[in-house]
Formats: C-alpha cells, structure tokens, sequence
C-alpha cells in the first residue's frame, strides 16, 4: 500500500475555496509589476515573502489587496488563473470553483469585463490542456457597503450564465451576513448558488445568519461554528458543506499550532468538511499541502482522505453525472492503491 502523502498526492480531488486573487506568487507579482509598470512596494521576492507574516484576517487583508494591484489586463487574469491551474494539475485537482472579488478591480478603475473575460478564458483553457473544469464564484467585499455589491450584482448582469454563484468575503469581524441580506436574495433569485465566509473569525452567530439570512448552500470556513453544540448539530443534520481551510487558519492565526486543527473532530463529528487552500500564495500551500501536512499534524487516516476528496465532489456545484464519475474515480483509486 502507498505511504499516505504519496496516497493524497493521487487521489482525484477538487478545490472549493480559492481566492484567484490570493494565488498571485511573488515572482508573477514582479513579473506583472513590470509588465504593467505598477510599482510594489518591495525589492525583492524574499522581501515580500517575509512580509507574509500575519496575525490575523485584516493584516493579510491589506497586503492582499495592495498586491492585487499589479492585475491590469485581461491577459493578466488569464495568466494568474493558468498558473493556478497547472498547481492543481500537479496535484490532481479535477475541478475548482474559484472565488474573484471584482469591487476589488472595478474600485481601481478596472471595468468589470477585464477581470472575468480574462478569468474565463484561463478556466477555458485550463480544460482544454488539462482536463480541469472549473466554476466561477464571484464574491461581495463585506467591509464595502451593500450599495457596492448591489452595483457589482448589476454589473454581473450580461455574465449570469458564466457565475455559478455569490460569495462573500474580507473582514468578517463586525461586518455580518444580514448587512448583505438584498443582494444575496437578489441573487438567489436569479438561480445563483450561495457561498458565504462565516466563522472564520466571527462569531457561531454569523454562521447562524448565513443559513437564515443568505440561505447558503456552502459555508466557507465554519471553524467557530464548533463553539455552539447546537448549530454543529444542525449542520451535521443538513448535511452542509464546509469548505475548510487549514494552513490558511495557521497562518491568520484562527489556530496557533496545526496541531490544534479542528479537521479531525469536524469530520468525527459527521461534518461534512472539505480541505481546500484559500490564498496558497499567501499562505505557503496549494491544494495536496494543505491534505498533507492536516494529516500530518492532526492524524488524518486514509479513510479520512477519502471522505474529504469525496466530499470536495459532492460538494461542489457539479451536476449530478459529473458527481457520480468524480466519485467513481475516487472508489477506482482506492482499489488501485
Ligand atoms: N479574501 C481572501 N481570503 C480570505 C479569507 N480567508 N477570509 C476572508 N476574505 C478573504
Ligand atoms: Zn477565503
């Protein structure tokens, strides 16, 4: 039988938690600050990577958004989305729905067509070199008022056939699902799926106002959901998904040791966890990082690998016949190794 990362490595997988914008690595941060003439306020790649130490959501916050600012073209999307991709292929990522935050571009100046033409394209070719198909999520900032993603909702308009669903993301901490309770029933409304970021830092509450307030079909994050007895229960009961994002949570310390991950317990708990990267650019791991050093640290069985890439398929917005052979190359996998 294979060792278990050699396992993790093969096993078929798909990635529901990425931020585009956060697989932005430091060489391609310099390599489109040139391109573009975007000045950074750094000298080197190792100065930037010693600026990745953060202590919570809002330090990272700010130096993801300031990176951010080197993405000016079309072709700059494509080439951020084709780089992702290839990591996923290395690690045999089958699928991905990756968020994009487009109030992040369009407050810079950017029309809303340049970040997603180029998103698409990239997903497009993707398929074609690698086999990986992807969904795209389009996410509200929830430090900027309703009014912003009410707008960017609009904005959407012309590309609803090309966004599988609404998210929210950024600083969590006083900024609660109910503030964006209109655009997320707006959005409902026209046939999108619901993801929302709660309980990465917020309170059990935020996850309780997603499922009543948004009407979520995925939370992002959960970890504080933990705290309550009785919201873990009835996340168990409703057999939500989770998408769960360990080195993330090491690095804006919502852990202090991996060790101390609750990805063991969600999963003996009969949560339906997924693993997944969030900024691996960031946050020092792609896809197979994040399964390997969680097993690692929290004594992952390889039952439990199964379970998580299983879940990462049954999870996402797949339909149904894509679903069934995902996880039919999963049960094939398993038999093999
Ligand atoms: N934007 C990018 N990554 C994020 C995270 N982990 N939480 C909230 N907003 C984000
Ligand atoms: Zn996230």
């Amino acid at each position: 039988m294979t060792d278990l990362a050699t396992f993790i490595r093969g096993i078929p997988k798909a990635e529901l938690h990425l931020h585009i914008e956060g697989s932005l690595e430091p060489e391609q941060m310099f390599a489109l600050s040139r391109r573009n003439k975007v000045d950074i306020p750094f000298k080197s790649v190792e100065e930037v990577r010693a600026a990745y130490a953060f202590s919570n959501l809002q330090d990272f916050l700010d130096i993801y958004y300031q990176g951010a600012n080197v993405l000016q073209t079309e072709e700059d999307f494509r080439d951020l989305a084709l780089a992702y991709f290839s990591r996923l292929h290395a690690d045999r990522g089958r699928h991905a729905e990756i968020f994009f935050d487009p109030e992040t571009h369009t407050d810079r100046g950017l029309p809303f067509s340049v970040s997603i033409d180029g998103l698409l394209a990239g997903m497009k070719e993707a398929e074609a070199s690698f086999g990986i198909t992807s969904k795209l999520i389009m996410c509200f900032l929830r430090h900027l008022d309703e009014t912003s993603s009410l707008q960017t909702l609009k904005a959407a308009e012309p590309y609803l056939d090309h966004i599988a669903g609404v998210g929210l993301d950024s600083s969590e901490k006083g900024h609660p699902p109910s503030k964006f309770a209109r655009v997320f029933k707006a959005a409902k409304e026209r046939g999108l799926k619901i993801c929302a970021h709660a309980g990465e830092e917020g309170p059990p509450e935020y996850v309780h106002e997603a499922l009543d307030i948004l009407h979520v079909d995925r939370i992002d994050h959960g970890n504080r959901a933990l705290e309550d007895a009785a919201l873990t229960q009835r996340l168990v009961k409703e057999g939500m998904t989770l998408t769960v994002c360990p080195l993330s949570n090491l690095k804006l310390c919502v852990v202090m040791d991996l060790k101390d991950h609750p990805m063991k317990r969600m999963l003996q708990l009969g949560l339906k966890a997924t693993c997944n990267s969030d900024d691996p650019a960031y946050f020092g791991g792609y896809l197979a990082d994040n399964y390997i050093r969680t097993a690692e640290a929290v004594g992952l069985a390889r039952d439990d690998i199964i379970t998580l890439a299983k879940n990462s398929f049954t999870g996402s917005f797949l339909d149904p016949a894509s679903v069934a052979k995902h996880v039919a190359a999963i049960d094939a996998y398993v038999e093999a190794n």
